[in-house]
């Protein structure tokens, strides 16, 4: 027989339960439960993060009628902070309605600490957020003449008192400012504590939110998004390009300058560590936030990047065997890298997996999880070079591609960067060779008779990565040029966009001020990158000893933009079923979301890249044999069976014989 004074409570989503001494604070309840209720303040009703809602009715599932009237009406304390914080109507504060009765009580997912963010649909699978540094809110015994301990000491035991914390240490800014923030508001403050017992950070009062910034640092752009540490929300996001490029365009150019410049490498380390203080003030200040209460940063990049951002030298990274100075994680306090969020506060730098894959591939392998799954992926993050990782949760491979910039538009005539103006989409008719096309700044196909109004002002100015790599397989496919990558002189008798350019040939995309054009060494730019990432993929499944793969990803700007079925019949990838290659975002930057926002993904990116096999692309005889048959246009040797249930693939013209020349790393 259920005792009436030790009323039912029913938790969801857990559906934990337990009977509790009528009075019981819900809050209390659930942490006996284990329930995953948050509360910063420690039941003051200060920070509002315990909110409930009961679910009201005859709830036969378990055997309660739960009812509002058996939680405790709202009390004073209660109406205040409602008047103070607005709590909606269907609302309580766990931490100071009492159980009077059977009740079923939902908490909603802001009240949960161990929440999930939901990523958008493409992506691999959600967050948990548990975050490294939590907030804990607690009033401190003021001193006294009989009992003269330090001010440090009735902190740690008032944290230890409210919230169970042990063995805590403090950092030293924490310490620095510890004796007046205790005294500016009579003794409440709140401390940020990190997971391994560090007080990071000490503020006045109550302080129920930490902030937290996610850094992606590629060599040309450098990306940091502010996020919430408790609900996991990206507040503000910015960009910039990365300050290094006036010492070189490439990762190579910069090792080189180090080389011949002493000092260099001192000079590049404080140039790309203003421009993330930069972008966080940036981030900090459009969501109205101070920089004391960011409290972590996560960074990932390549290994060039991750040394310089560390203050370590790169030059190991120019030459063979390209050793890391450390292939490990680092936690380290930003103010040792000269990052200006809360003096306390901690970098995380994500681990590298080689030396030519780095911390943006294990942010990706986080992302993408891959070795969870059963199917064999193939991810590729495509930029100056393609970093890829290839397997299941068996075994997974890892190599880096010299690809060159030419998918970026760099070493293309016309080429140009993504940005408003640059063409991305191209038709070409298979009979007339007329093209159509798009540009980057308008929805409309170049034939729509609204599109000479929808150009943006610049007008159209290029022709960025996707839309070469577009151009280069309609024009593939419309027979103009052949599996060798030969621009064909047959081809002008069919249109005049197909002109003599000295011994070669090439096509007119756009006639205009300055023309537009596909030139024979465009085209061979464009196999040689292709040829380089193909090579690399092939490479691993050889290794790997797979003919297919279950399914591509294509992560980055890059990946996000190109049309997956012209990148496989330029033979960029290997063939596999087209509903199976799809964009994965800027994975680099969601692992390095995820890190800051889950601790515990910590550990597991940890443990995951130490499992990874790295190949190295430079020193593997094989790579030059899948380089050269990668050549053709899509691929001297390889069956593209189920790219060619979609698509039609012209005869295959001349073999390839060229020798195809080893590219240098970028
Ligand atoms: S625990 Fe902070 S308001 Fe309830």
């Amino acid at each position: 027989m259920a005792d009436k004074n030790e009323p039912l409570i029913v938790f969801s989503p857990s559906g934990k339960r337990g009977r509790f001494p009528k009075g019981t604070p819900v809050l209390q309840a659930a942490r006996s439960l284990g329930v995953d209720l948050d509360s910063v303040c420690g039941g003051r009703a200060l920070c509002g993060r315990c909110q409930v809602v009961v679910t009201e009715g005859e709830l036969s599932k378990h055997g309660i009628d739960s009812r509002l009237e058996n939680l405790s009406a709202r009390g004073e304390t209660e109406s205040r902070y409602s008047e103070r914080r607005k709590l909606a109507n269907n609302r309580r504060l766990g931490c100071q309605a009492l159980l009077l009765g059977d009740v079923a009580i939902d908490v909603p997912a802001s009240s949960q600490v161990h929440k999930q963010v939901v990523r958008k649909q493409h992506e691999a699978h959600d967050i948990q957020i548990n975050p490294a540094t939590h907030a804990y809110f607690v009033e401190v015994t003021k001193p006294d003449m009989h009992d003269p301990s330090g001010d440090l000491e009735r902190l740690k035991l008032a944290l230890q008192r409210d919230w169970q914390l042990e063995d805590l240490r403090i950092s030293l800014p924490a310490l620095q400012t510890l004796q007046t923030v205790l005294r500016k508001e009579d003794w409440q403050v709140t401390a940020a504590v990190r997971s391994d017992g560090e007080i990071v950070a000490v503020w006045p009062g109550l302080k129920t939110k930490l902030y937290g910034v996610a850094i992606d640092i590629g060599s040309t752009t450098i990306a940091a998004h502010l996020c919430d540490l408790a609900s996991g929300e990206v507040l503000s996001s910015a960009g910039q390009m990365n300050p290094q490029i006036r010492f070189g365009e490439d990762l190579m150019s910069r090792v080189s300058y180090i080389m011949m410049n002493e000092g260099g490498e001192t000079e590049l380390t404080a140039v790309v560590r203003e421009a993330i203080n930069n972008l966080i003030a940036e981030v900090v200040s459009d969501a109205k936030l101070s920089l004391d209460t960011v409290v972590e940063v996560t960074i990932v990049g390549n290994p060039i990047m991750m040394h310089l951002v560390m203050g370590l030298n790169p030059v190991e990274l120019g030459m063979a065997p390209f050793a890391l100075a450390s292939d490990a994680a680092a936690s380290l306090p930003a103010r040792d890298l000269g990052l200006t969020i809360n003096s306390g506060g901690y970098v995380y730098a994500l681990p590298c997996i080689a030396g030519h894959v780095g911390a943006d591939a294990a942010g990706v392998l986080l992302a993408e999880s891959p070795y969870e799954r059963e199917e064999i992926s193939l991810i590729v993050d495509v930029g100056t070079n393609a970093e890829m990782l290839l397997g299941n949760r068996d075994r997974i491979l890892a190599a880096s591609s010299p690809t060159g910039p030419a998918f970026e538009g760099a070493q293309i005539s016309s080429g140009q960067r993504a940005a408003p103006g640059a063409i991305e989409r191209v038709r070409i008719d298979p009979e007339t060779l007329e093209p159509r096309y798009r540009i980057i700044g308008s929805e409309l196909w170049s034939d729509d008779p609204a599109f000479p109004d929808s150009i943006p002002a610049c007008g159209v100015t290029g022709i960025c990565g996707s839309g070469i790599i577009e151009a280069i397989a309609e024009l593939y496919l419309a027979g103009v040029i052949n599996s060798d990558g030969t621009i064909s002189g047959d081809a002008a008798k069919r249109s005049d966009r197909v002109t003599a350019d000295g011994r070669t040939f090439s096509y007119t995309l756009l006639r205009g001020e300055r023309d537009i054009t596909v030139q024979q060494n465009d085209v061979r730019a464009i196999q040689l990158a292709k040829a380089a990432l193909y090579a690399g993929a092939r490479l691993l499944m050889e290794k790997l000893g797979v003919e297919k793969v279950d399914r591509i990803r294509l992560a980055g700007a890059f990946g996000a933009h190109i049309d997956v079925k012209y990148a496989m019949v330029l033979g960029m990838i290997p063939d596999c079923r087209l509903d199976m290659v799809s964009s994965a975002g800027n994975a680099a930057g969601t692992g390095a979301r995820i890190a800051l926002l889950d601790n515990n993904s910590r550990s597991e990116i940890e443990k995951q890249t130490r499992n990874v096999e790295k190949i190295e692309t430079a020193v593997e005889e094989r790579f030059q044999h899948h380089f050269v048959a990668a050549m053709a246009i899509p691929h001297d040797a390889d069956a593209f069976d189920e790219l060619e249930k979609v698509v039609k693939l012209p005869k295959k013209t001349v073999q390839m014989t060229t020798s195809g020349r080893r590219r240098r790393r970028r």
